[in-house]
């Protein structure tokens, strides 16, 4: 068993545990960001094997994703917002700091989703919207719906429905 990724997500979860006592208005449920962070991490290991990224990398990067939006509420800037939350989370671990910087640049660079950026980050933007659209959410901007298709096809995944 990879402990060291499942103690990261009981620190998640830990962290959202004490977000519940803050009472702010959010745009998603905390529930829906505790599942979002733990499927895309394995939505995204899965996207690294294809690709030839480091698994684990990919697994906390889509994990820590939405650090922005999970300590301000909202979806507006949640991507940039997330930055200090993450390097924080990040301390406490042993990674160095280049792997570290790469985790926060794909944070920082998740919701571009209309532009290319790392592998890592590719995987991160990719895992968000697969997984979004398999829990039922409409992906409704045409960079998001082809980022969607073109996901789905390198998956061998034909059947596109209406999201
Ligand atoms: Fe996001």
């Amino acid at each position: 068993m990879k402990w060291n990724f499942i103690h990261d997500l009981q620190r998640i979860y830990a962290y959202m545990d004490c977000l519940e006592e803050n009472t702010i208005e959010r745009d998603y449920p905390l529930i829906w960001e505790r599942i979002h962070a733990t499927s895309c991490a394995q939505i995204g290991r899965m996207l690294a094997e294809m690709r030839g990224v480091d698994t684990e990398l990919a697994a906390i990067t889509c994990a820590l994703h939405d650090m922005g939006r999970w300590v301000s509420g909202r979806q507006n800037d949640h991507a940039p917002k997330g930055e200090e939350p993450v390097r924080r989370f990040l301390m406490e671990g042993t990674m160095d700091d280049d792997t570290r910087e790469q985790i926060v640049q794909a944070v920082i660079n998740h919701s571009k989703k209309d532009q290319v950026g790392s592998e890592l980050e590719e995987i991160v933007k990719d895992a968000d919207i697969l997984d979004c659209y398999w829990y039922g959410e409409k992906i409704a901007k045409v960079h998001h719906a082809a980022r969607l298709q073109r996901t789905l096809k390198d998956l061998g995944i034909h059947s596109l429905r209406e999201g």
